[in-house]
């Protein structure tokens, strides 16, 4: 993460060189959407031109978890298609020419004598992409909105710059990009007096653990400065969020690029926000902000 952090911070300059004399932006549009992308693009050693289409194919399949509720769930269907298919046509170049990428990597590793198969290679991909994106989009989106909301806390963290990571916490817990997600349960499991049968599918409200009042005090509060603060935004357990120091990294990176070079932060209207596509996620779709630029 150390080593990739200053191509980070140039990308996230680079994403707010292109609106800084407007004195606006749409945070998410401009900087928190896009950054992310570039960065897992690059990892993966996927050309530049082609950034726009997985953007599209990730948004489409995270938005497909609707399908649980009912939703046909057809564009996340067509949205994987593609993108294996886009993999696949990659990787066949990987192998005939490697180069210093992820990509590369991962067909050169091998555990017990034994290579990745293609199609490992390609779920590992879409995992990294999917997983990876609207997540910290959101995450991103979601400190600005909660300071904003929050001028206290915004003024606070003005003066002790050093409240960054606590904040980005904080965000996690108070806002938490991932709402839920599921298990299957393998023995009947007994939680609040009930009892959930063996086999039974459960959503599990991670928002909701975040604003549990016997684990956080004042959990409505959002506190910048909020330590210990043993939120489950990446998950628990085995399938703790792989990419957590990534999203950390990123979120550290864009929001100090923000408070550096964008003065006098501020809603441009009060439109009503519309949430991202997509029941399990918490973010918003555009955040127009108006700013005077810093010398
Ligand atoms: C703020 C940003 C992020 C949030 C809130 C988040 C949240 C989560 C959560 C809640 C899980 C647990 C899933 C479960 O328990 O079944 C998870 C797993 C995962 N995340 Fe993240 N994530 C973020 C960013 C990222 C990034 C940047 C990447 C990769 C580049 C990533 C890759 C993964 C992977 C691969 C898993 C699966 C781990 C496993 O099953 O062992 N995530 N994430």
């Amino acid at each position: 993460m150390a080593a990739l952090e200053p191509r980070i911070e140039a990308i996230a300059n680079e994403l707010l060189d292109q609106v800084e004399a407007s004195g606006q932006l749409d945070l998410i549009q401009d900087l928190a959407y896009p950054l992310p992308v570039i960065v897992i693009a690059e990892m993966l050693g996927i050309p530049a031109q082609d950034r726009d289409r997985f953007k599209h194919w990730s948004d489409e399949i995270t938005a497909s978890a609707d399908s649980l509720l009912g939703d046909s769930g057809a564009h996340g269907q067509q949205a994987q298609a593609e993108m294996a298919a886009y993999f696949r046509d990659i990787i066949a170049q990987r192998r005939a020419q490697p180069q210093d990428d992820l990509i590369s990597a991962l067909l050169a590793a091998e555990l017990n004598d034994e290579k990745l198969s293609e199609a490992d290679v390609v779920s590992l991909c879409w995992l990294l992409l999917v997983a990876g994106n609207e997540t910290t989009t959101n995450l991103i989106g979601n400190a600005v909105l909660s300071l904003l909301e929050h001028p206290e806390e915004f003024a606070r963290l003005r003066s002790n710059p050093a409240l960054l990571n606590t904040a980005i916490e904080e965000t996690l817990r108070y806002r938490s990009p991932v709402q839920f997600m599921f298990r299957v349960t393998k023995v009947d499991a007994e939680l609040g007096g009930q009892t959930i049968p063996a086999g039974s599918m459960v959503m599990a409200g991670i928002g909701s653990a975040n604003r549990d009042e016997a684990k956080f005090s004042d959990p409505d509060r959002f506190d910048i400065a909020r330590d210990p603060n043993p939120h489950i935004a990446f998950g628990h357990g085995n399938h703790f969020c792989l990419g957590a120091p990534l999203a950390r990294v990123e979120a550290r990176v864009a929001l100090t690029a923000i408070f550096d070079r964008l003065g006098d932060l501020r809603r441009a209207n009060d439109d009503q926000l519309v949430p991202p596509k997509g029941f399990a996620v918490h973010g918003v779709k555009h955040l127009p902000l108006l700013f005077t630029p810093k010398p």
